[in-house]
C-alpha cells in the first residue's frame, strides 16, 4: 500500500523518481523520500506530506546521484512522520531500503536486532529489513538481501542500495507488485508500469519469491536459493498520456468523462455488431467448457464488489445461472464449498488487492475455475487465475474508481451474454435488441456527460447536507451502493446504500428533512416499488431526488427533483444511472475543498490484508 521506485542509470535519478513518485503517489500519500549514493555516500531526503513537500525540500537544498530509490507511504507501523518515511537505513548509514507491505514477524526480529546491538530509528516494520541486511553483509548486496528476507515473514516488494556494493539496486518481492523497467543503459523498479512507460516500453514482473539485480550492464533476475532465473520481457501498450489530467481539474473528472469511449474499447472486438455474437475466446473459456457451468461465484471488494452485483442481474436475467456475489474479505473465511461446474468470477481492476488475491489463491487451493476481470495486464490476479479478461480502461489515477467500474460492466455483461450463447439460452428475437442497446450505451453516456453542468448546480444546492440515503432495487440496487460509496470516499460525507425494499426495516428511521434520498428509478421490474419507497419517504418530511428515465412522466408527480438519463433496455441502467452519481459526489467534493484524486486514509490499490 505505498509506492516504491529506483532508477540505476546515466541521468540524475532525483527528477526521474520525483516524477515516478508522483504516479505512484495514488498508493499512499502520508509521507515521501528519496535516498541517492553520491561520491561514496547515501544522501536521505524524507518528509511528512506529499510528493509536492519533497519536491519544495529538494528545490531549496537539492540532491543528485545517478543511483537512487524512492517511496511514498501509507502508513500501518508508526504514524506519518518524517523519521517514519521511507528509505530506511542501517545502523552505519551506508545502505537503504524502501518498502511495500507489512512485516508480521518485525517484532521478534526487532528485539533480536536490539539484542545484537543494532539500534532502531523509526515505529517501522521496514526498518528491521535494513539491519537484517546490514547483519547479513559480507561484500554481495544481493546475498546479504536474500539472507535478510529468509527471515522475513509477511508480504513486501523491497528494494536496497549500499555504498559498499555500489551502482546496484537489488529487489526482491512476496506479495505486492514489483515491475522492473529496461531502458537502454537504464534501468528501474517500481510498483507499477506508470513512472516506466515514459522511458521504456519494455517490462519485466517480478513473480513471488523472485529477486532482481539491477546493474549497469543489465538486470540479472534469480529465486530466493539465488538460481538464475530466465524472464520474459513484456512490450507495454498505455501510453505516458494516458496519465495526465488533459485540462481537467482532476483526474476523477477526466476518468468520469472517458467512459464513453472506455466501454467502446472494452466491447470492441469481443461483439459482433451484425450477428450478436459474443467473442470471449481470448480467456480460453471454450464454448463447451462454458456450457457446463451451472454456478457463478463472484468475488471483490469495493467497487468491484458493486460491479459484480450488477454483474450477477446480467448473467441470472440472460443466462439463467444463479450467481452469488461475495466480499473477498469475507469469503476467505467461509468453507469454501467449491464443485468444478462453479466459475468463479475474481473482479479487480488493479489485479493486486490483497483481500481479493488471498480469495483467489484460497479457492485454486480447493479446486475452483477461477476467472479474472481485471484492468492491469499481468498484475498478480489476473496471473494467477487461469483465465483472464481484460477490460480496456487505460490507467485510472483518481484513487476513487469511476471508468473502471463501467468498463467492469462492459466485462461482466460480456460474461453474462457468452454464457448465455454457450448456453442456447440466447434466441435471436431477445438478444438482438439487447445487444443493439448495449452498443448504444456509449453515445447515451456522451449525452449525460453535455449535461454535466446540470449536476453541478445541484451539487451546489445540496452541500449543506450532511447525510444522504441512496436508495435503489434488483440492478440499481449495486448503483445506490456505488453513488454511496463514491460520495462518503472522497466528500467524508455520511451516505448510506440500501436495496429500496430494505428501507421499511431499519433506515425509515433516519428520514427527516436534513436526511435527503437519492432514488435510482429506472423504469424495470422494481419501478412500481420503488415509487411507493419514495411515497414513503416523502410521507415523511423527506427530501427526493431521483434519477429516472428521459422518458418517464410520473416520476415528477413523486420526487422533488429528477435527473434523466436517456431510456435503455433496463438491465443495460446501471452504466447510465452510476455516472451522474459520480459527478454528484465529484462536485460535492470539490466544492467541500476536498482531495478529490487523494481521498484522506485512502490508497488507490489496497495491498494489505
Ligand atoms: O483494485 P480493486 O478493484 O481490487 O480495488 C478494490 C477496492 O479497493 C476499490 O474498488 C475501492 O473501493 C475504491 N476506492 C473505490 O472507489
Amino acid at each position: 500500500m505505498c509506492g516504491i521506485i529506483g532508477y540505476l542509470g546515466s541521468k540524475n535519478a532525483v527528477p526521474v523518481l520525483l516524477d515516478g513518485l508522483k504516479k505512484l503517489e495514488y498508493r499512499g500519500y502520508d509521507s515521501a523520500g528519496v535516498a541517492v549514493i553520491r561520491d561514496n555516500k547515501i544522501q536521505v531526503r524524507r518528509v511528512k506530506g506529499k510528493i509536492r513537500d519533497l519536491v519544495e525540500s529538494l528545490k531549496a537544498s537539492p540532491l543528485e546521484g545517478s543511483c537512487g530509490l524512492g517511496h511514498t507511504r501509507w502508513a500501518t507501523h508508526g504514524r506519518p512522520s518524517e523519521e517514519n518515511a521511507h528509505p530506511h537505513r542501517d545502523c552505519s548509514g551506508t545502505l537503504v531500503v524502501v518498502h511495500n507491505g507489512i512485516i508480521e514477524n518485525y517484532l521478534p526480529l526487532k528485539e533480536e536486532l536490539i539484542r545484537e546491538g543494532h539500534v532502531f530509528r523509526t515505529e517501522t516494520d521496514t526498518e528491521v529489513i535494513a539491519h537484517l541486511i546490514e547483519k547479513h553483509f559480507k561484500g554481495s548486496l544481493e546475498e546479504a538481501v536474500m539472507m535478510a528476507i529468509r527471515e522475513l515473514e509477511g508480504a513486501y516488494a523491497v528494494a536496497a542500495m549500499s555504498v559498499r556494493d555500489p551502482d546496484k539496486i537489488v529487489a526482491a518481492k512476496t506479495g505486492p507488485p514489483a515491475v522492473v523497467g529496461l531502458g537502454e543503459g537504464e534501468f528501474f523498479i517500481s510498483s507499477d508500469i506508470n513512472p516506466i512507460l515514459g522511458y521504456t516500453p519494455r517490462v519485466v514482473f517480478l513473480e513471488d519469491n523472485e529477486m532482481a539485480v539491477l546493474e549497469r550492464q543489465g538486470v540479472r533476475f534469480l529465486d530466493f536459493q539465488g538460481t538464475p532465473l530466465s524472464k520474459t520481457v513484456d512490450h507495454l501498450s498505455w501510453n505516458p498520456i494516458m496519465i495526465e489530467k488533459k485540462g481537467f481539474k482532476h483526474f476523477m473528472l477526466k476518468e468520469i468523462f472517458e467512459q464513453p469511449q472506455v466501454i467502446r474499447d472494452t466491447l470492441e472486438g469481443r461483439i459482433s455488431q451484425g450477428s450478436g455474437k459474443v467473442y470471449l475466446d481470448e480467456t480460453g473459456l471454450s464454448p463447451r467448457a462454458t456450457k457446463s457451468i451451472e454456478r457463478v461465484l463472484i468475488i471483490a471488494c469495493g467497487t468491484s464488489y458493486h460491479a459484480g452485483l450488477a454483474g450477477k442481474y446480467f448473467i441470472e436475467s440472460l443466462a439463467q445461472v444463479p450467481v452469488s456475489v461475495e466480499y473477498a474479505s469475507e469469503y476467505r473465511y467461509h468453507d469454501l464449498l467449491l464443485d468444478p461446474r462453479t466459475l468463479v468470477v475474481v473482479i479487480s481492476q488493479s489485479g493486486e488487492t490483497a483481500d481479493t488475491l488471498a480469495a483467489l489463491r484460497a479457492i485454486k487451493k480447493a479446486g475452483g475455475l477461477t476467472l479474472a476481470i481485471s484492468n492491469v495486464v499481468n498484475s498478480t490476479i489476473p496471473r494467477e487465475a487461469e483465465r483472464a479478461l481484460y477490460t480496456h480502461a487505460g490507467p485510472e489515477i483518481g484513487v476513487a474508481a469511476t471508468k473502471t467500474f463501467s468498463a467492469q460492466l462492459a466485462a461482466l455483461a460480456l460474461l453474462a451474454l457468452y454464457l448465455a450463447q454457450a448456453k442456447g439460452r440466447s434466441d435471436e428475437g431477445t438478444f438482438s435488441p439487447l445487444i443493439q442497446d448495449l452498443l448504444r450505451v456509449p453515445h447515451k453516456l456522451e449525452r449525460i456527460l453535455t449535461e454535466a453542468r446540470r449536476l453541478e448546480d445541484l451539487a451546489q444546492r445540496f452541500l449543506a447536507f450532511s447525510h444522504f440515503l441512496y436508495l435503489g432495487r434488483w440492478v440499481s440496487f449495486p448503483v445506490a451502493l456505488e453513488g454511496a460509496l463514491k460520495l462518503k470516499e472522497i466528500s467524508y460525507l455520511h451516505a448510506e446504500g440500501y436495496a429500496g425494499g430494505e428501507m421499511k426495516h431499519g433506515p425509515i428511521a433516519l428520514i427527516d428533512e436534513d436526511m435527503p434520498t437519492l432514488a435510482v428509478v429506472p423504469k424495470d421490474r422494481a419501478y412500481e416499488k420503488m415509487l411507493s419507497n419514495i411515497s414513503e419517504i416523502k410521507a415523511r418530511s423527506g427530501h427526493i431526488l431521483a434519477l429516472a428515465f428521459e422518458d418517464d412522466t410520473e416520476i415528477v408527480n413523486y420526487a422533488d427533483e429528477v435527473i434523466r438519463v436517456p431510456a435503455c433496455s433496463p438491465l443495460w441502467s446501471p452504466f447510465l444511472t452510476v455516472v451522474p452519481l459520480q459527478l454528484f459526489a465529484y462536485h460535492i467534493a470539490a466544492k467541500r475543498g476536498a482531495d478529490v484524486d487523494q481521498p484522506r486514509n485512502l490508497a488507490k490499490s489496497v495491498t494489505v490484508e
